[in-house]
């Protein structure tokens, strides 16, 4: 059995590409789907009643699409969002928090993890459940970085501020101890190398975007939905707010092909605050 039906992947924004490119490099023949709610953007400094309104919107727009796996490529939206979507959706739905803690408890030898996001991911403490789901004796030191995102958008991937800003976040989570570091947010794969710069070979560095990518293939077999042989895979974008400057920052580091870029109406775009 095989679907050459397209898999939706939903992100706040233009971060979930990360989990796009990954899905692309791993399942070519699949066709994707992508919406990001460019018009609402970011989620992660929101209230969870908010970020859930917003995910079960966007959700929606990806199953009148006609997508037969629904992917919530964003950390925020997949911590506070997920458990309602799972029930409500008519199609299979996957986030970013479980492949990421499994991934994490695979490669800790001392059992110590961090993890860092977004506030609305870190206060969530969907990180620290789904972790100690799998090892109740596992430490975490887990801290918010809401600076980061808005380096990331503005291109600054290699540059001294940056790093500087890394260091303040991450400088009492290595001397917390970790071995281990989750990625909690699908912008932050764009800052690997600085990270990776920072925490030293030491500390292994989770990625949450290849995890899911690995766990939506899982999936796939599992529910029989991978598509056949010669479907050809393509990447489709629409966006709920014409694109900025991030899309091409995040278009050169993940070297992606994306064609013309839809628009997608919100029924309830973002107040003015
Ligand atoms: N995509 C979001 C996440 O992974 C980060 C951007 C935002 O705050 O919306 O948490």
């Amino acid at each position: 059995m095989s679907d050459s039906r397209a898999i939706g992947v939903f992100d706040s924004g233009i971060g979930g590409l990360t989990v796009a490119k990954a899905l692309c490099d791993l399942l070519p023949n699949e066709k994707i789907f992508y919406l990001g709610d460019t018009a609402r953007v970011p989620y992660g400094g929101k209230s969870a009643s908010t970020v859930e309104r917003y995910s079960s919107e966007m959700t929606q727009m990806l199953i009148d699409q006609g997508v037969k796996l629904i992917v919530i490529a964003c950390n925020s939206a997949s911590a506070v969002a997920l458990p309602t979507l799972e029930n409500t959706l008519p199609v299979p739905v996957i986030g970013v928090i479980k492949p990421g803690a499994q991934a994490a408890i695979v490669a800790t030898r001392s059992h110590h993890i961090g993890v860092i996001g977004t506030r609305a991911t870190i206060k969530s403490g969907a990180y620290e459940r789904a972790l100690r789901a799998l090892d109740p004796k596992i430490d975490i030191s887990a801290r918010p970085c809401p600076l980061l995102v808005p380096l990331i958008e503005e291109g600054w991937l290699e540059d001294k501020l940056t790093d500087s800003v890394i260091a303040r976040y991450l400088q009492p989570l290595v001397q917390d101890g970790i071995d281990t570091l989750v990625l909690g947010c699908t912008h932050y794969p764009l800052l690997a190398n600085a990270i990776a710069r920072f925490v030293g070979d030491k500390v292994a560095i989770v990625d949450s975007a290849r995890n899911c990518a690995l766990a939506t293939r899982e999936l796939l077999d599992r529910q029989s939905l991978r598509a056949p042989a010669g479907n050809g895979g393509a990447l489709e974008v629409a966006l709920t707010d014409p694109p900025d400057i991030f899309l091409r920052v995040a278009r050169e580091a993940l070297q992606l092909q994306i064609g013309e870029v839809q628009l997608r109406e919100v029924l309830h775009p973002a107040r003015a605050s």
